[in-house]
């Protein structure tokens, strides 16, 4: 259940679109289930309703596989062993830093070990040592090697691959359809509330629609939102370009709360160069430093040397934050990251996708220290959620990064992500198998208002530099101009950049309404005035908007 309380007086009005602009639908289909998003979570639901006898629509806005979940290099964090399931619960809290839902934890760390061994059956083939058991690793913030890999350094391909194989071949029946190239516009609604379905927009060349977008109404007595995070938000992200906050934005519409919003994970190693062609930063994984690798500074000085006990492997935060610190200090926009003495063989058998990107972008790994700089990763907050799925919202679940299920708190556990995907996917598929609501008519309400897209690169620079690593007052001030000055206006274009920027938009509000209002420091959310936590900040911020032609956005307090 999600807790409400009085409001607090921390409210940011910020204007936002009541819904975004789109032609009359030319086609309606109607199911039991909505799925929309392919990554690990919504691949999950679809395997976990497999035979379940309903009819359920998979969409996803590129190919299946055009998510951030192949993306993932590190592994699956999950128990080592029975007696490392309350470790791993501790070390979990430990990362994030009060915000964590002790009961959500604990079940998760519990459920772990039986969602990796199920992953398994499925067919996904993870590394294994010279005596055929599994091999571990270790991450920032975990107190022994406990995540699993594969390929290498290729993880999150594989999970892809093995679910991917599941949902469209073995599990596959006529009561399962998927539908790659269409897009989440907006949620349908009941006089009530309940969330009825959606209108999503298809482009697909091979399903006749070249050139053009059709727009369609797929009405469904459970829609489950798996759309993954926010990370476009930012210029600077690890996430590819299909990540632009579509799901958040969607369910904000309509009437679900976004909580925490304002704990986004930087990533502390992603390469410092140009992106990749997708306009993604190279992500060093983690498990490069679990491995030994260790962070200098400009002067070749160790940079994690008594910052905290666990130095290069500190929880990702607090080693972000002092990169960051340290970067500004020493004038520069980069660090460095020496795995040399890890030798040729080993980097490029464990970690073949990180030496292979390095080496393109001009930098060896096994002779050169590789230059560093944290980026956007993960988005910790999202849709208020339980680890079945289940929001505020009848006929709306949200799974996966797209969720806040109280897993993550103010900062995420490194390799906890897949895991959390593999265990709310299959939790929410049985939860809907035990308790679907009624079939009722709904539709999309409200003024449709947009973003005009030229506006999108300035805001993501923006996001960046002010709503970063660190934040400052002054920063997040001029954010709120700008995102004033660059709001939704009525009517908006009815094409795919002016409804991403409009969902990025409205993420965007949200976040920075919600990180200028935590006037503390805590997890990913660091700022410059304000350095250390506050007991009275050990609170979750749920962000609404209200209903009407011209929406506003609200905040209200919640205890943890
Ligand atoms: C990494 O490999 O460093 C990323 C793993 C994660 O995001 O949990």
């Amino acid at each position: 259940m999600i807790a409400t309380t009085a409001p607090a007086p921390v409210v940011t009005p910020t204007r936002m679109a009541a819904r975004l602009a789109a032609p009359q639908p030319e086609w309606t289909t109607t199911c039991d289930v909505l799925v929309v998003g392919s990554g690990v979570a919504g691949l999950s639901v679809v395997t976990g309703l497999a035979g379940s006898g309903l009819d359920v629509v998979l969409v996803t806005k590129g190919v299946l596989d055009a998510g951030s979940t192949p993306w993932a290099q590190g592994g699956v964090a999950r128990a080592a062993h029975a007696d490392d399931v309350d470790a791993h619960a501790v070390d979990t809290m430990t990362a994030g830093a009060g915000l964590c839902d002790g009961a959500a934890v604990r079940r998760l760390a519990a459920e772990g070990p039986a969602a990796v061994e199920a992953l398994i059956a499925l067919g996904a083939a993870f590394d294994r040592g010279p005596d055929g058991r599994l091999a571990q690793t270790r991450e920032g913030g975990h107190s022994r090697a406990r995540i699993v890999h594969a390929g290498g350094d290729a993880t999150g391909a594989e999970v892809q691959r093995a679910l991917t194989a599941m949902a469209t071949g073995a599990l596959a029946d006529e009561r399962t359809t998927i539908v790659e190239h269409t897009c989440l516009l907006d949620l349908e609604r009941s006089d009530d509330g309940q969330v009825t379905g959606a209108l999503v927009a298809q482009a697909s060349p091979r399903l006749g629609h070249r050139g053009r977008i059709a727009v369609g109404r797929v009405l469904a007595r459970a829609t489950v939102l798996a759309t993954g995070g926010l990370g476009r938000v930012f210029a600077s992200t690890t996430n590819p370009p299909a990540v632009t906050g579509d799901g958040m934005a969607a369910a904000l519409r309509a009437g679900a709360a976004l909580r925490d919003v304002e704990f986004v994970q930087f990533h502390p190693t992603v390469f410092a160069g140009p992106p990749m062609d997708t306009g993604q930063a190279l992500l060093i994984s983690e498990a490069v430093r679990g491995e030994g690798a260790m962070l200098r500074d400009t002067y070749g000085d160790l940079v994690m040397a008594g910052v905290h006990p666990l130095a290069d492997l500190a929880p990702r935060d607090i080693v972000a934050t002092r990169i960051a610190q340290v970067m500004a200090a020493q004038g520069t926009d980069h660090l460095y990251l020496d795995a040399r003495h890890l030798g040729a063989q080993r980097l490029e058998q464990r970690f073949p996708t990180v030496v292979a990107g390095c080496r393109s972008a001009g930098v060896d790994p096994v002779t050169q220290m590789v230059p560093i700089r944290p980026a956007q990763h993960y988005s910790c907050g999202g849709v208020a959620a339980d680890l079945d799925g289940r929001t505020g919202v009848r006929g709306l679940s949200a799974v996966g990064e797209v969720a806040c299920t109280g897993v993550h708190g103010a900062n995420r556990l490194a390799s906890n992500s897949l895991l959390e995907g593999l265990v709310a996917g299959s939790a929410a598929a049985r939860t809907l198998r035990d308790d679907l609501p009624q079939r009722t008519p709904g539709d999309v309400v409200g003024e449709p208002a947009g973003v005009d897209p030229s506006t999108r690169a300035t805001v993501t620079s923006a996001m960046q530099h002010d709503a970063g690593v660190l934040r400052s007052p002054q920063g997040l001030s001029a954010l709120a101009c700008l995102l004033e000055q660059t709001a939704p206006t009525r009517g908006g274009a009815s094409t795919a950049a002016a409804w991403e920027a409009t969902n990025l938009h409205a993420v965007s509000t949200a976040l920075v309404a919600a990180a200028s209002a935590r006037t503390e420091s805590r997890g990913s959310h660091r700022r410059t005035d304000v350095t250390e936590p506050s007991e009275a900040w050990a609170v979750h911020l749920d962000t609404t908007i209200t209903p009407g032609q011209t929406p506003t956005l609200v905040s209200r307090i919640t205890p943890v």
